[in-house]
């Protein structure tokens, strides 16, 4: 029995020593060991002249080196696979690569980078900041005081944990953290998600993305404003469309006004998505309010400003002639992958 084991030992040393390098050498050493005349089967045909009262132990300690040495030629042909991939990988390099399926933008992140890039033109730069917002931020600084009627305007999340805290209704929070910082004069847009607490529609949703715009410096007019937005509808909807502006509300705006755009579907001869009037609202805006300017310590007296406000999910929708808002976040591939190529 001790020469068995000490057999096996050695035979063990040797396979390990040996370290077949290419495949001939492995196939040599699957036969040297594992062969029909290999060395496995000679010392199993050795069992026949083992002393009877030995053969139960001799047995296990053949069928452990059995499983030893399939153990490792295994393992010597699964390094051997992947050492030839790596080689062979290496030696060609020409090889094309895997075809990766390439996505597309979302039709609001299209839309949207298209509106950053027009007011980028006329010197704009974008301002962003946090979607939970503050009381004072999102509602007092624009000059709608707690109780003020004008709140109900925008149905508002707030944050249980702290009635001070909501989901900001719009991006004009971004404004007054802008203008805040007081440097003058100021020319920036704030594109971003709001919320507010709407029924699910076709038309409405609970979130949607803004971009909001102001320009504050000394003798800025509402000829400013509409010049300004004038430019920004012919770069996004071209030079056949048409602008007018209707007088509005908003608290921190005097005066405001609506803008609608002449209907993109129907030219202005009335459809469904005008509603028969050929006009389209797009937007919101107005001269800031001097209380506004106050409240963020800009002097009413030496600055004027405008403000606009537009519905991103709007403009899309009329861009690319959507009609369920909710498509948008919905997240369809086959919906989605119709977007592939920049308006
Ligand atoms: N903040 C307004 C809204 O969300 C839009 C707006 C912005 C109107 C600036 C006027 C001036 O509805």
């Amino acid at each position: 029995m001790e020469q068995l084991l000490l057999q096996i030992d050695q035979h063990k040393t040797d396979m390990n020593a040996a370290k077949p390098s290419n495949k001939e050498e492995l196939e040599a050493f699957r036969i040297k060991y594992l062969g029909t005349k290999g060395l496995l089967k000679t010392i199993m045909g050795e069992m026949k002249h083992v002393a009877p009262e030995n053969k139960k132990e001799a047995g296990q300690l053949l069928n452990e080196f059995k499983f030893y040495t399939e153990n490792l030629y295994a393992t010597l042909a699964a390094n051997f696979e992947e050492q030839t991939s790596e080689t062979m990988q290496e030696m060609d390099r020409s090889l094309p690569g895997n075809p990766w399926p390439v996505g597309s933008r979302h039709p609001i992140s299209i839309v949207q980078n298209k509106i950053i890039s027009i007011f980028h033109r006329l010197g704009f730069s974008v301002a962003e900041g946090p979607e939970i917002e503050d009381d004072w931020h999102n509602f007092t600084a624009l000059n709608l005081p707690e109780n003020h009627p004008a709140r109900d305007m925008q149905d508002t999340f707030y944050i249980s944990q702290n009635p001070d805290w909501l989901l900001r209704t719009h991006t004009s929070s971004v404004q007054i953290r802008e203008m805040q910082k007081g440097v003058l004069p100021l020319r920036i847009i704030c594109p971003g998600r709001v919320y507010r607490n709407e029924t699910i529609s076709a038309r409405a949703h609970c979130f949607f993305n803004q971009v909001e715009g102001l320009y504050i410096a000394e003798n800025v007019s509402f000829a400013d404003l509409k010049q300004t937005l004038y430019f920004f509808v012919q770069e996004m909807f071209g030079d056949k469309v048409k602008i007018r502006f209707r007088p509005s509300y908003f608290p921190f705006t005097e005066p405001s006004a609506e803008m609608d755009i002449s209907c993109l579907i129907c030219g202005g001869e009335g459809c469904n998505v005008c509603k028969k009037t050929g006009w389209v609202e797009i937007l919101g805006c107005g001269m800031v309010h001097p209380k506004v300017l106050e409240n963020c310590n800009i002097d009413s007296s030496k600055y004027t400003g405008f403000a606009f406000g537009m519905g991103v999910e709007r403009i899309t929708m009329l861009s690319y002639q959507v009609k369920d808002l909710r498509l948008f976040s919905e997240n369809d591939v086959r919906f989605l992958k119709q977007f592939t190529t920049a308006l």
